[in-house]
């Protein structure tokens, strides 16, 4: 299994190129299913998670291409994928696939609407909380499908069509409103999404489906209107730049001091976020080319953060936040509201020399003025690479094991970093 070693205490100057959004291109990818046509995505970032995607999808179908301007080590750059799902020929996502990625799951929505029917495999606990799917399947019983759960399966029936209704998300749900979004799509009739999630995510989701035929008004809102269709066609769309990974190298600069260029970063995608870090001293500059980051020598301030579903401070970003807590002048309390048990990070912080309590979904964090290199364990994606941030900032040398997990969100990680004169190298075993 590869690590990660990262020697701390350099600055970062320079130019950091940010990539295509996972959690955009996770959605858009599984959108393919509503359309016997091509749907080329633009900008699509290089991720474990991707390939994962294309695998499940390949089960259903769906074949894939892929093309690109220039080649850097055997790998195209900026890389468009194809997709192509001429008929459907298995509407069952089985358990080996779902497992390794929840958001797999999500193909509930379309199948269920191109096909009449879906069986697909729960997705099972999750190493940051339990994570239910109630919300989709009571939004796609709102919309006349039949589901049954049946020996770990989520065996839905749609025979005659799904038909528009009203639907009022008891809680916000990413996934959830993806999902309902894409299936009433192909529905009979209008749509209603009251207390929809209001991520960029889902914005940019739906203006692909609008590109390809669909009628979507209302996303980014909480209320979104969905006028269904016969059939949809295909389109070329390009998948928003990843906020959540701008955030987290805007941290890292935080952490470490210096001066960088977040190349093809969008800072109204994360305005909380970088209205936070600015709080803790952060220079944070919009220019033509996206986001410049500076931290001259003066030291982190402690601020207090609540995660909140957008537009408030993403719980993607949580966790690197408070690796930069852990070297801030003074007290900060973190607060996790959209996730149970999403602090993991705390344990493995704590190895590195950072002091935090937990009470509860909170995390009271006391910056420490030095934080020392030491053996981590990646617990998730994010987790992950909250310990890197820590890492670069730690005197001597940091090892995070099981870096698959940042494999899954973060494209060229090690290389991003040092191209800005970090210490940082994979160790492949
Ligand atoms: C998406 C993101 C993830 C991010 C999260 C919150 C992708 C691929 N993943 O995940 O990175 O952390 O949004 O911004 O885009 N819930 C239920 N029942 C359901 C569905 C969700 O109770 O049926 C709960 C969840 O347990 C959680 C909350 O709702 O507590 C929000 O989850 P949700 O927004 O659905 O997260 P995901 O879409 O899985």
């Amino acid at each position: 299994m590869d690590r990660i070693s990262i020697i701390g205490g350099q600055e970062l100057h320079g130019t950091i190129p940010i990539s295509g959004a996972k959690n955009a291109a996770l959605p858009l990818m599984i959108a393919s299913l509503l359309t016997d046509e091509t749907l080329s995505l633009v900008n699509m970032p290089n991720l474990a998670d991707v390939e994962l995607l294309t695998r499940i999808l390949g089960n259903h179908g769906v074949d894939y291409s892929v093309n690109g301007r220039r080649e850097e080590q055997g790998v195209l750059y900026p890389r468009t994928y194809n997709f192509h799902a001429s008929s459907i020929v298995d509407t069952t996502a089985p358990y080996e696939l779902v497992s390794k990625m929840r958001a797999s799951f999500w193909v509930i929505g379309p199948l269920l609407a191109r096909c009449g029917e879906a069986r697909v495999s729960l997705p099972g606990g999750c190493a940051i909380g339990t994570r239910p799917v109630d919300l989709f399947i009571e939004g796609l019983r709102a919309l006349g499908a039949e589901i049954e759960i049946d020996r770990g399966y989520a065996k839905a029936r749609a025979p005659k069509g799904l038909i528009g209704n009203r639907y009022v998300f008891p809680k916000v749900s990413v996934g959830a409103t993806h999902v309902l979004m894409m299936a009433a799509s192909l529905a009979k009739g209008e749509t209603v999404l009251e207390n929809a999630a209001r991520e960029p995510e889902i914005v940019n989701l739906a203006d692909c489906l609008n590109a390809m035929g669909a009628r979507v008004s209302g996303a980014g809102t909480s209320t979104i209107a969905i006028e269904g269709v016969a059939s949809l066609s295909g389109t070329t769309h390009e998948i928003i730049p990843d906020r959540i990974e701008t955030g987290t190298y805007a941290m890292a600069v935080a952490m470490t001091g210096g001066d960088v260029l977040l190349e093809g970063a969008r800072p109204e995608l994360l305005q909380s976020a970088l209205d936070t870090l600015a709080q803790t001293g952060v220079e944070i500059i919009p220019v033509n080319s996206g986001i410049r980051v500076r931290r001259n020598g003066a030291g982190i301030s402690a601020v207090d953060i609540t995660t909140e579903p957008f537009p408030g401070f993403p719980t993607d970003l949580q966790a690197q936040f408070m690796g930069l807590m852990t070297r801030a002048k003074g007290r900060s309390r973190i607060t996790e509201n959209i996730f149970e048990n999403r602090f993991m990070h705390v344990q493995e912080l704590a190895r590195l020399g950072a002091r935090i309590q937990l009470s509860g979904q909170t995390a009271v964090v006391d910056g420490v003025e030095t934080l020392h290199g030491a053996e981590v364990m990646a617990t998730d994606l994010r987790a992950s690479v909250s310990l890197v941030i820590a890492g670069l900032a730690a005197e001597g040398e940091t090892v995070v094991h099981r870096v698959y997990h940042l494999d899954r969100g973060f494209e060229r990680l090690e290389e991003k970093l040092s191209g800005c004169g970090a210490t940082i190298r994979r160790l492949s075993s």
